[in-house]
């Protein structure tokens, strides 16, 4: 825990913020409008977000960007229904943050400006993002902005499947499907963190990659059918959504743990019809199907924190944008084969 600014803690205002250190009225901001392909993202001006009671205002170093970006320009339609169904309530996107503290709300008491954090935030992708106190931490001594910006979403998302829904332990076997991109590599390295004996599912170009994450071992999946081996495992983890589950089937123990992910994002309905027969399907097995949405925690981004802190996980960074490239980023990633992380650096 940080101690307290000595200074009163802030109003929630501009103006406070202002004192604590110099933020400008204005700031660069990718602004969403309305719903198409990346392209419609632009770099403008924006007013700089106030501050409320309970949050903190970052001056955002690096971000990074996730399928939850691509649902949010791209679609499927059913996606918009929290957003807005004609065009984007709120102009601001992204989610995963990292960067300096310039201002706490007047409820804030464990961050204090000047304090180095990573986690989460709405309209991330800025100068300044203004984000609950209870969903950052302090970034990790030995990572970069751009390493600890690529952490929160897909960190948290591996980390909670593994853990809460796979409920893994030492010694199980884990299979992860899906294990070269951002849930995916963070999946390699907290199944090993906790004991598992892991086989990773990959594309040609990153087995090497995936395997110096630790992986026990790594499949081409464009080379060999990991549904079609002898082994079984205990838990699977689906991040890519690729084979129905009686394929699946083949390779589980009788009492497996099958945690679903996600899915093929870029066509028709994204993951939601393999989501939806999957469910279905497990509801006749005596394997236990679970789908989860992750949540942000101080908890877990806390412990995501140490885990980097200890050497045991690692973000890696395969490519960087600037700010105003983010359409190009976003682009990147809808293609469905990064190479773990893609980072935004502001
Ligand atoms: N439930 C949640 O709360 C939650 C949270 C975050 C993300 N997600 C979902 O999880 C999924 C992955 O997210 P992400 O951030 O990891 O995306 P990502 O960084 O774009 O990674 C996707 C990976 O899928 C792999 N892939 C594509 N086709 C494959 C196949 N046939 N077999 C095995 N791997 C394949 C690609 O690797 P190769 O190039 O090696 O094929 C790529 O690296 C998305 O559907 C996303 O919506 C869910």
């Amino acid at each position: 825990m940080q101690p307290k600014a000595a200074e009163p803690s802030p109003r929630p205002s501009r103006d406070a913020a202002a004192r604590l250190s110099p933020v400008p009225e204005t700031m660069k901001a990718i602004v969403q409008t309305r719903y198409g392909s990346p392209e419609i993202l632009e770099l403008r001006e924006v007013d700089t977000p106030l501050l409320e009671d309970h949050q903190v205002l970052v001056r955002v170093h690096a971000s990074s960007v996730n399928p939850a970006e691509w649902y949010r320009v791209v679609g499927p339609p059913f996606a918009r229904v929290a957003d807005g169904l004609r065009r984007p309530k709120r102009p601001g996107i992204g989610g995963d943050l990292a960067g300096t503290v310039v201002a706490v709300g007047k409820d804030v008491d464990d961050v204090v400006p000047g304090d180095e954090v990573f986690g989460i935030a709405a309209a991330s992708w800025a100068e300044y993002a203004r984000a609950r106190a209870d969903r950052v931490v302090r970034k990790p001594a030995n990572a970069s902005f751009e390493e600890a910006g690529a952490v929160p979403i897909a960190g948290l998302t591996a980390l909670q499947a593994l853990r809460d829904h796979g409920r893994v332990q030492p010694g199980q076997k884990v299979l992860i499907n899906g294990a070269s991109g951002g849930v995916g590599t963070f999946a390699v390295q907290i199944a090993k963190a906790l004991g598992a004996d892991v086989t990773a599912v990959c594309s040609t170009s990153k087995v090497e990659l995936v395997r110096s994450l630790g992986a026990d071992r790594v499949i081409d999946y464009t080379q060999e059918d990991f549904t079609r081996r002898g082994e079984r495992y205990d838990v699977l983890i689906d991040v890519a959504g690729s084979r129905p589950f009686r394929q699946f089937a083949r390779v589980l123990t009788r009492e497996a743990m099958i945690v679903l992910v996600g899915g093929a994002m870029n066509r028709g309905l994204g993951p939601l019809p393999h989501l939806g027969a999957t469910i279905a399907s497990g509801l006749l097995r005596s394997q236990t199907v679970r789908f989860f949405v992750a949540k942000a925690t101080k908890e877990d981004l806390g412990a995501l924190a140490g885990l980097v802190e200890a050497g045991e996980i690692r973000a890696v960074v395969e490519r960087r944008y600037e700010l105003g490239r983010a359409a190009d980023a976003l682009r990147y990633l809808g293609e469905g084969h990064c190479r773990a992380k893609v980072v935004l650096t502001v």
